[in-house]
Parts: C-alpha cells; structure tokens; sequence
C-alpha cells in the first residue's frame, strides 16, 4: 500500500505539552493537558520509526501493550492507517504479556484484544504477530518462552516498544521483585494488579494466578521505548518510577538505566510529580491568585498550622521567600488564600433556588454517591430537577441479584392477579441458563434487561431518599454502553443525540456533570465526551456546569470552587440514599482495586475528611463538606 504524505491526509491536532523544570525527573517525561493528546503524540512518534526503520532496513519490529491506557494509541494508529499515512505490511509484532492459562477465544485474552483494537484493523500479516501463548501446556512453557526470546532476536530486536505501568509498578507483567536480567517466562500476578483486573473477569477470584510476560532485560534491549500512563490512580507510582531511584521494587524504575526512553503523561498522571505539584520548590512561578492558594494551603498543611498563623519565617523556610516578596509580609498573602478559601463555602443560602437543574449520572448510584448532600439542599431550595441516568450500569449486577428479584416477581405474581405459571416458567428458564453461564460470560439479553431494571429501582428508591421525587428520573441507557461487556463502544451519534434531545427538553441553567479522571472502566470519561458534543450542537443557553468526582476520589480544598456543608443528618441521610442501591452494596463488583471499604463509607470519610481539612486550615467547622468544580 502506498502511503500519502503525512500533512496531507487527516489534519493533525496541534498538541500542547506542559512545560516546567525537569530537575527531579530521571526520565525523559512529557506531560500534556488531555489523556486525547498522548495517543496523538505517540502515535506521532511511532509513524515516524515505522517509516524510518521500513525504509532503512525492509521491515520494523514493534513491542506492543494492551490494558486500558494504550487503546488511543491504536485507534489513533488505525485511523492514520484508513487515511494512507502508514503502512504495517512490513511491521512485525511482539507483544508483551498474556495471562496464565487463557484460551486464545476467550473475552478476556491479550489476543482477542490486540485482533479486536488493532490487528483486524490494519495490515499486519498474520504471522508476523506473536503473542505468547496462554493456550500451551504448562510443561512446554519454559521450551516457548525461549523461543519467544528468540524470534525478538531473529528478528533483529525490538525497534520501538510500547509500555503502560501498573499500579505495582509493573512493566509487561514484571511485578515486584523482578530482575533486571529476567527474561520471558511465567511469573506470579501480584495481588494489586489482579484486584486490577477484576473488573474484566467478573471478580478477583476469576482473574488467572499467573502470566507469561517478556522480562525486564528482553524489554531494556528495545532500542526505543515510550511509557505511557494516564489518569490519577496512576500519579503515584509514576512518581516513583520517574524520581525515585532504581530499585527490584517497582520494575519501571529499571528504565531509568536506557539511553531513550519517553514517558508520556496526562496531566492527572502527572499531578505528583515535583514540577506540577509543588513548582516552586524547583523555579520562580508566575503567582496567579490560583497557584498562591495552592502554595499557602501546601504551606499550612506542611507546617501544620493554620494559614492566618502562618509567618514569614515559614514561607523563608520552605521556598516561598519570591512569593512573601511579592507583599512584604505574610499578613496580606495569608488574608487573600483565607478569604478565597472561605468565599468557596456555600450552605443552602448561597445554593441556587428556583433554577432548572439537570443532573447527569453515568451509573445509577454516582448522583448519591457524589452530591447526594447537594441534592436534597436544591430539591429544598425549590429547584426544578431532572436526575439523567446515563448507562443502565448492568454489568455491576451480581447474578444472585437476579435470582433474589425472580423469586419475588414469582411469589408476588398471585397477590398483583399475574399469572403464576408463567412467572414460575420464566424463572425456571432464566436460572437455569444462569447456571450454565461460563464465569465472564456476557449475559443473555433478558438478563441484562433484568440486571438495568433493579438497577433503575434502586436509583429511583435512592432519589425518593432524599426528597426527590421518582418523575425526575430520566434513564437514558445509552447505547455506546450495551455490550453486555466492560469494554464499551466508543460514543457514537446515537448517544449524543439522546442527550441532545434531553437538553432541548430540560433547557437546563444549571448542570452536575461527573468530572472524574480515574473511573476504572472509563464510563465516567465517556459519558462527559457525550455530554460535550450534545452540547456543542444544542441551540440553548450554555448552562453553567458543576463537576462533582465519583466514587473513587474527591476535590481537594484548593481544586473546588465550592464546598457544600453538610451536618451530621444530612450526612446520614445521604449514606441512607447509597444504601438503596443495593445491589452495590457490601461486595460491588467493581469497587476499585486498593481500597476494600464500601462506596458509602468512602464518601463518608472523603466528605469528613474535606470538612477536617477546612478546618485544620482555619476555616469555619462544619461536619462534612462535598466540593464541586465550576467548569
Ligand atoms: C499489558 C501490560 C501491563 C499494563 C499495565 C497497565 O500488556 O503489560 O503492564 O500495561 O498493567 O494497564 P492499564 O493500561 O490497563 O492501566
């Protein structure tokens, strides 16, 4: 296939990078503002090597990943490849791990997600793939592994290899402890990375106990290597790998020991590392009123006082002399973060009252989880509300679930003058297909209808909770999310149009939209694309838009623009209103790795914790506080 000149086929976003100084990174890191622009930069930079290499020697060797983090890349790469702009005819593939045992079929296999992400998608030949083989016997491992080594050899090396990092640290499955000298071969998954990856097999006891993967020294002897991360589950142990020192601990450190290896950050991946967390510890900044706030509330927090205390021997001593220069005294830099601080407080005096407000929920459980404080102050400020469920949030569904509402449905039928019979067949049929159904299987279309109905019961006995009545519930069951899998579809015009027709029927003035950057499946993220085109096409007035964060984290003091206090009872009946949802309680299916607490018992201490850190600021004590975003 001949390929067009790059500029002329798909035009190229332009893609900011974040600079600052780099004094603390051992790696070559580039941080850019979007999760979008990573995918734009690396595949960049693997289009060049690609043409580079194929027309030096004939052919490239590539080093491929999968997990979540590269999927851009390669939707990216494909639609360079649709446009002429690069050619894989002569591209030969090895990819870096595959779970233990794992038939090559089955849903949750690296094989069946490098052909449906990437392979069915460009030419690559079919035997210039390799994957190592979850398939084989165990006794032919070690003979496979070898021969793994040596095709990468015979083929000349790896030109160019693709990594993510997980939360343990890992590169390929190379989990704590791993040499630098290892080599392919079957290692143990550490306990972190299969909670990790519960998600995918429908529970942690179904994730595989073992993994073949290249080792550290097959990937060190890539000749270029680009590590790529995305989201702020990630930003701690990229920190680690990008500033701390080498060690058998976290695998990724061993990359500070090759000549060219980039890592390509999102700015959430990037919040711990020293030039975006704390700047001015390494270079003069520009003080906007923003970066003041951030660099007294760090202050106070560091020197444990709080911030009208703070003295001009504390800034001296902690790097903030520039910034004490700038007024003279600590007095007017201390009032100015105190009183930004305090104006972001608003109890439901200050909320907005007779307004139309839509409220987009990507799950039937996040509206509580995440502002269900919020909600009962504007139902009681005599706003119009609309709560829009976005995605059914079937897969979350235990099937026990299904059976517990069956028998219900067959023991009511005679009290409601249904027919029993029928209801009895019908439970007969589905249990008994839900007892043949392979663990990760996708359900039967019934049962995923089943599994969305409990869940828009729940978000409906969880609204009324809180005051809200159910005719405000909207269930828009997008379809980008009906696959019955964890990997969605992209959003596609059919998802914005429902939210489009939403918009033009609620008119809204005021938005809850869920501005989270590390929902594990990504739903979250989806469900804001498809709020951001509906909107780029409706003919109303812009309303204003509050992002709230979802199950998993919060908004610090200094990110929110308003913090909502709640007292003892209207926490309490917020965590009434998450109990609802029953479904997700005690054992959710996709609670998150690294954290074994319940979501209810998250929020409480997340909205205690931002109220204690208010105070400790020296703000106002209130009980808990929630903390939204003005976008
Ligand atoms: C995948 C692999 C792993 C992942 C890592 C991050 O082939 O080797 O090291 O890159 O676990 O996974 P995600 O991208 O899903 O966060």
């Amino acid at each position: 296939m001949a390929t067009r000149s790059p500029q002329s086929a798909v035009p190229r976003r332009a893609v900011r990078t974040i600079e600052g100084s780099s004094e603390r990174e051992r790696l070559r890191t580039v941080v850019v503002p979007e999760h979008d622009d990573l995918a734009v930069l690396v595949a960049d930079r693997m289009v060049e090597v690609i043409h580079r290499e194929t027309a030096g020697k004939g052919q490239c060797v590539l080093g491929l990943a999968t997990g979540s983090t590269p999927l851009g890349v390669y939707q990216e790469l494909i639609r360079r490849h649709q446009a002429g702009e690069v050619d894989f005819a002569r591209v030969i593939a090895f990819n870096l791990d595959e779970y233990y045992p794992m038939p090559a079929a089955s849903p949750q296999s690296y094989r069946r997600y490098m052909a449906e992400n990437f392979f069915a998608h460009v030419n690559v030949r079919p035997e210039q793939v390799h994957i190592p083989d979850g398939g084989a016997p165990r006794d032919r491992l070690a003979e496979l592994c070898t021969a793994y080594e040596r095709a990468i050899a015979d083929a000349g090396g790896l030109d160019f290899q693709i990594l993510g990092i997980g939360k343990t640290g890992h590169i390929g499955f190379n989990e704590p402890g791993s040499s630098p000298d290892s080599r392919t071969r079957l290692v143990t998954l550490d306990t972190i990375t299969r909670k990790d990856a519960a998600g995918d097999f429908f529970g942690e006891e179904n994730v595989p106990r073992e993994a073949l993967t290249m080792g550290v020294a097959t990937i060190l002897e890539a000749r270029e290597i680009a590590l790529i991360a995305t989201g702020e589950h990630k930003a701690a142990i990229v920190q680690r790998a990008v500033e701390g020192d080498v060690s058998p601990d976290v695998a990724a450190t061993f990359l500070q020991r090759h000549p060219a290896v980039t890592v390509y950050l999102d700015r959430a991946a990037a919040a711990e590392l020293t030039r975006i967390k704390t700047p001015w510890v390494l270079e003069p900044v520009e003080w906007t009123p923003p970066t003041v706030e951030r660099a007294v509330v760090w202050l106070a927090e560091r020197t444990g006082k709080a911030i009208l205390k703070l003295a001009a021997r504390d800034y001296a001593e902690h790097h903030l002399s520039p910034l004490l220069a700038k007024s003279g005294a600590p007095g007017p830099i201390n009032g100015q973060v105190f009183n930004r601080l305090r104006d972001k407080v608003r109890g439901r005096a200050k909320l907005p009252a007779h307004q139309r407000v839509l409220v987009f929920s990507p799950h039937p459980d996040d509206d509580v989880i995440s502002m269900g404080g919020v909600l009962r102050k504007l139902w009681e400020n005599e706003n119009a509300i609309v709560v829009a469920y976005m995605t059914s949030g079937n897969i979350a569904v235990f099937d026990h679930d299904v059976r517990r509402h069956l028998d219900f449905v067959e023991r009511a039928a005679g009290v409601l003058g249904l027919d029993p019979n029928r209801a009895r067949e019908r439970r007969a049929a589905i249990e008994a297909q839900l007892e043949a159904k392979a663990p990760g299987a996708v359900d039967i279309t019934e049962v995923q209808q089943l599994k969305r109905l409990i869940r828009e019961s729940e978000a409906i006995s969880a609204l009324e909770s809180v005051g809200i009545p159910r005719g405000s519930a909207r269930f828009l069951d997008l379809p980008f999310y009906r696959t019955g899998e964890v990997r969605k579809h992209p959003v596609g015009e059919a998802d914005v149009a429902i939210v489009r027709s939403l918009l033009d029927d609620v008119r809204p003035d005021l938005m809850f939209v869920a501005g989270d950057l590390s929902d594990p499946h990504g739903t979250h993220r989806t469900c804001q694309v498809a709020i951001e085109r509906a909107l780029a096409g409706y003919g109303g007035a812009r309303p204003e838009i509050w992002l709230y964060r979802g199950a998993w984290q919060e908004w610090s003091v200094t990110e929110a623009d308003v913090l909502v206090p709640l007292s003892q009872d209207e926490l309490r009946a917020k965590i009434f209103a998450i109990f609802k949802h029953q479904s997700q309680k005690d054992t959710a299916p996709f609670p998150g790795a690294h954290d074994d607490r319940e979501f209810w018992q998250r929020v409480e201490a997340r909205n205690l914790e931002t109220a204690a850190r208010a105070d400790r600021l020296g703000l106002p004590e209130y009980y808990a506080m929630e903390a939204y975003r003005i976008l």
